[in-house]
This record gives structure tokens, sequence and C-alpha cells, in this order.
């Protein structure tokens, strides 16, 4: 809470002095205000409404064909723990960015393709594929061949981050994806933006994603929640000359991070509400302890720094955007019947050797 007020004492000074600038100061090490062309809407918040949903995809999807579908997958969510949780929420920015929302990040290594996208890089550390598998077995069960894994990663990353966030972030998430057949590993690097990626790499390779540099913003917040290994942001402990981190929290990082038998450890994203989902994470931006360079990032050009500014002063703006670009982002390139199946178990396609 005293953060909290001091980052909204900070921003008012701000803002005060504003009048007297003539501009943002870019390459200035201070972070600014935001700025006045800021793409949030003022506050009160409009009520929370879903992005209209791409062609094909709608609201209640399974309504008719497989009633209830949507509440066995949350039901399979509500019981796994918070870090699964939160493995949940990136399991869905995974799948959307490489080949679309397709379930592809679930398939699993076979002779015919020993190398799938969950054994690329940036996906060795997803977890959360076994509460897809719980709710895809109750789901075979009661109606064969008709709700996608595709769908099932949708629901569950919207439904992790309803329970993330006590409720504060709920959204109806459009459905009627379909799977698809083709899941490779050298398709991660290039899709999946890196921890060390700068504010130019990231606003294009989310706009390679149909995804706005506010939707980038906004879904940055899911670093509020889950863990990261040190290996992931090593390059910004101490003795870096480089990281801008604070360092009292790069000190205690490199406690944490120190391992006699050389063990990747893992640390929570966010210092202080580690199993929220919550705007602390752009506190935590703006007071320079985050984890990754491309947390850091978003300080560095006007208009990222103007939206972090705008998430940490109106939460509540902040989780109607979170809401509008998880739809925005789970109507990446999906499949329908005609390039697509339904798979009748998430981890393997219907007709073998894929
Ligand atoms: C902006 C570019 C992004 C980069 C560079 C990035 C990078 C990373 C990295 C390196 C980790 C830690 C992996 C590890 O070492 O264990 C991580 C964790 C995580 N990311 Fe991102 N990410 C980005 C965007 C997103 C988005 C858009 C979401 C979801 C909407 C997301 C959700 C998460 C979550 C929830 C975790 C914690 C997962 C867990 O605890 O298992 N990230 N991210």
């Amino acid at each position: 809470m005293a953060a909290k007020l001091a980052v909204l004492a900070v921003v008012l000074a701000l803002l005060g002095s504003a009048s007297c600038q003539s501009g943002y100061g870019g390459g200035s090490p201070n972070p600014s205000p935001p700025s006045p062309t800021t793409t949030y809407p003022p506050a009160p918040s409009p009520p929370a409404s879903p992005t209209p949903p791409a062609s094909g995809l709608k609201v209640g999807y399974y309504d008719d064909k497989c009633p209830g579908a949507e509440a066995v997958v949350r039901d399979a969510v509500r019981v796994a723990d918070a870090g699964i949780k939160a493995g949940l929420v990136r399991l869905f920015f995974h799948d959307c960015f490489v080949r679309g929302c397709d379930a592809s990040v679930l398939l699993k290594p076979t002779d015919a393709n020993p190398q799938p996208e969950m054994l690329g890089i940036p996906n060795l550390s997803l977890r959360g594929f076994e509460v897809i598998d719980a709710a895809k077995s109750v789901l075979e069960a009661r109606c064969p061949g008709v709700v996608s894994c595709a769908d099932i990663v949708a629901f569950a990353g919207r439904d992790a981050s309803y329970f993330l966030s006590n409720g504060a972030i709920a959204f109806a998430m459009p459905a009627g994806r379909y799977d698809g057949d083709v899941s490779l590993a050298s398709e991660t690097i290039p899709n999946l933006p890196p921890p060390f990626a700068d504010v130019t790499r990231l606003k294009a390779m989310f706009a390679a994603k149909g995804l706005d540099t506010v939707d980038m913003v906004a879904l940055s917040g899911a670093h509020s929640i889950g863990r990261s290994h040190c290996s992931s942001f090593s390059d910004r402990l101490p003795p870096s000359a480089t990281s801008d981190m604070d360092p009292t929290l790069a000190a205690e990082l490199k406690a944490n991070c120190t391992s006699a038998t050389g063990a990747d450890n893992t640390v929570s994203q966010d210092y202080r509400t580690p199993d929220q989902l919550d705007s602390q994470y752009y506190m935590n931006v703006i007071s320079r302890k985050v984890l990754f360079a491309s947390d850091a990032a978003l300080l560095k050009s006007n208009d990222t720094r103007a939206l972090v500014y705008a998430a940490a002063m109106a939460p509540k703006v902040w989780q109607n955007k979170f809401g509008e670009a998880m739809v925005k982002m789970g109507n990446t390139e999906v499949k329908t019947a005609a390039n697509g199946e339904i798979r009748k178990v998430c981890g393997f396609v219907n007709n073998k050797p894929y």
C-alpha cells in the first residue's frame, strides 16, 4: 500500500511538472509520466466487453454442442495451485504465438516428429499440461470429438486469469478453434520474444501477431504471477555493468540464484504479490524491480512508458484491457474444420504419424 501511494505521489509530481516541459525526454534515465496520447480510456473504466471475435469464433460456442464444457475446464483450473495457474496463462500465449491458437504446443514428440514445439527452448519451462489433459478427458467422455484442445487452452488461460485476480479479470472467451497438426521446435525462437528483447523488437514481434502496443503492455501484466528460472535474467544480476535493476532486488536475486550444485533456481516474478494477477507489475516496472530486460524495456519508449504509468494508476482499466487483449490474442491464426481437427487426445494428432 505504501509503495502504491509512493508511486502515485511520484506520478502526480511528474504530472505536475509536465506542463513546464516541452517533451518527455527520450533517452532520459528517469521515467516520464503518461503521454497525453496514451490510448487507455480515462477513468471511470468502462464495463468489460469482449473484443468482437474473429470470424468463426463465438462466445458460448459449446452451449448447444457440449453444454457445461466451459465449466469442466474451469473446475480443472480451480483445483490447480497458483504456480500451475500462472503456467496456464503462459501456455495460452505460447500456443497462440507459434502457428496460432491451435494447441500445437501440446503435441508430444513422436518418431515422425521428434522435435515438436514443446521441446523448443522457450517452451521447456512451460507447465500446466496436466490440467488441459484432465479437462480433455472429462470432455471426451461427455462429448466425444467435440471440444478442441485449442479451446481448452484458451478457456484455461482465461480461467487462470480469473482465479489469480480473485475474479477481478472476468471476460468471455470466444471459441470454435480447431486443433492443428504441425508442431515444430524450430518455430519457437523466431516467434516468441526473448527476455532480452528491446522495445523495438517486442513491438515488432507482437505486431506480427496482430497485437498492438496497447495489447502488448496490457498482456505484459501477466508477469505479476508465476516464476522464472534464474538463467532467464542472470545477465541483469551483479556484476552486470549495464543492468538498471534496483540494486537491492538485484542483490536478493543474486543470493537466491546462487546454487552450490549449479542448479537453475527459480524465483517469483513479482517480489510483492507473487500469486496475484494485478497491476503491481507496473509498479515494479516503474521502480525497476522486474526480472527481464524486456520488462524494463517498457520504460524506454514514450508510448510504452505512458501505458505502464496508466496501468499503474488505473488498475481497473488495465484489468479490462488485459481481458480484451487475451481475447484478441486468442484470434491469432485460428484453424477451422478445413485445416484442423478436434483431437481425441491433446498430446497427439488423430491420425499418426504426423
Ligand atoms: C513481452 C514479451 C515476453 C517475454 C520476453 C516473456 C518472457 C518470459 C520468460 C523468460 C519467463 C520465465 C521462464 C522461465 O525461465 O521459467 C516468463 C514467464 C511467464 N510469462 Fe512471459 N514473456 C512475455 C510475455 C508474456 C505474455 C504476453 C504472457 C501472458 C499473457 C506471459 C506470461 C507469463 C507467465 C504467467 C509466466 C510465469 C509462468 C510460470 O510460472 O510457469 N508472458 N515469460
